[in-house]
């Protein structure tokens, strides 16, 4: 347990998780640059992998559907839409997810 029971401590604990949740819950470049999707998705594109711009236009119409976005990312991190690629499987849900959902609104 990163909180330890001690109320000095549980207090520290809950302030940084608040100033931290958002921001982890919020995709930015800054996620998938730390996730290596710009080494085949960025300026140098890699075997068929499609720059964000096009892919971000394509899931703009996952916008304001929940439950459409949450099947794309499935299929997506599962490789059940394009082949095996490591760096998607290896994605926890939460990380797809937020990716995923920063794509469909723009990439920025
Ligand atoms: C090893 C190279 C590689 C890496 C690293 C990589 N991808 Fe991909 N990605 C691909 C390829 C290749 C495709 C296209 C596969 C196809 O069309 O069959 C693709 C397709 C996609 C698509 C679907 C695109 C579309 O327009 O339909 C999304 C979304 C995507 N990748 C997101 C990511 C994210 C987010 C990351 C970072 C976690 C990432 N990729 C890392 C190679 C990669």
């Amino acid at each position: 347990m990163p909180c330890s029971s001690s109320l000095k401590s549980t207090l520290t604990c809950a302030l940084l998780l608040t100033l931290v949740s958002p921001m982890a819950a919020q995709a930015s470049t800054a996620l998938a640059v730390e996730h290596g999707c710009y080494s085949c998705h960025g300026l140098y594109l890699r075997d068929e992998a499609p720059n964000f711009e096009h892919t971000s236009s394509r899931l703009a119409k996952y916008k304001g559907d929940a439950v459409a976005e949450q099947k794309f990312v499935e299929s997506f991190r599962t490789g059940q839409m394009f082949g095996h690629i490591d760096a998607h499987e290896r994605l926890s849900a939460e990380a797809a997810k937020a990716l995923i959902h920063w794509l469909v609104e723009g990439a920025r």
